[in-house]
């Protein structure tokens, strides 16, 4: 099999909806989804699996959702169908969305996670991002810490080159 990346489509909100409530605590609704197409500076990607001999039709199993403010980009949501996690999905929707900041000129590309989400926190190390800082009880359901994440190309030459 293989996994294609692209620009999410309208259509695939509800597949992004049912990812998101298997993947998230306090998951965004479908309605709050569907808005980020309306917000132009919302950048909405899926990862579709794709049979090489076209004999299953294609299954989105990831997204992401970043926004793009000034020179920084804000990574919002990222989840895998947990059918096909550990299969580098999440590493191949970050890598896109580096290649997103550095196309749009936002060098800087930030995140916020929970403090006890070890796998993402784990994902995003192993894409050289690295911790600047804590958000005191900033979830809620159950209340947590936010870990915030950030990626500095300039500092990165390899995600540079890429
Ligand atoms: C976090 C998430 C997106 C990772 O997706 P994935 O497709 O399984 O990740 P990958 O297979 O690309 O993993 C890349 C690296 O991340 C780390 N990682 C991913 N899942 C991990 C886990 N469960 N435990 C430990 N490390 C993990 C590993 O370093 C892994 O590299 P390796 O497989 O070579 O060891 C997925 O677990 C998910 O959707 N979680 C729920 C939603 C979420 O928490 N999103 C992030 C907050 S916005």
């Amino acid at each position: 099999m293989a996994w294609v990346i692209s620009t999410a489509e309208p259509a695939d909100v509800q597949r992004m909806y049912e990812i998101e409530q298997a993947s998230f605590r306090t998951p965004w609704s479908y309605e709050l989804l569907k808005a980020e197409f309306s917000h132009t500076q919302a950048r909405i990607r899926v990862v579709h699996q794709r049979d090489p001999w076209g004999k299953k039709a294609e299954q989105l199993v990831g997204f992401s959702i970043s926004w793009i403010v000034a020179d920084e980009l804000q990574i919002l949501q990222v989840a895998v169908d947990p059918d096909f996690r550990r299969n580098g999905i999440g590493r191949r929707l970050l890598r896109d969305v580096i290649e997103i900041a550095k196309m749009e000129g936002a060098p800087n590309l930030y995140l916020e996670v929970r403090a006890s989400n070890k796998a993402a926190i784990a994902l995003y190390h192993s894409c050289q991002f690295t911790e600047v800082g804590l958000r005191k009880k900033y979830y809620k359901s159950p209340t947590e810490d936010a870990v915030i994440f950030v990626l500095k190309l300039e500092e990165h030459p390899l995600h540079l080159r890429r």
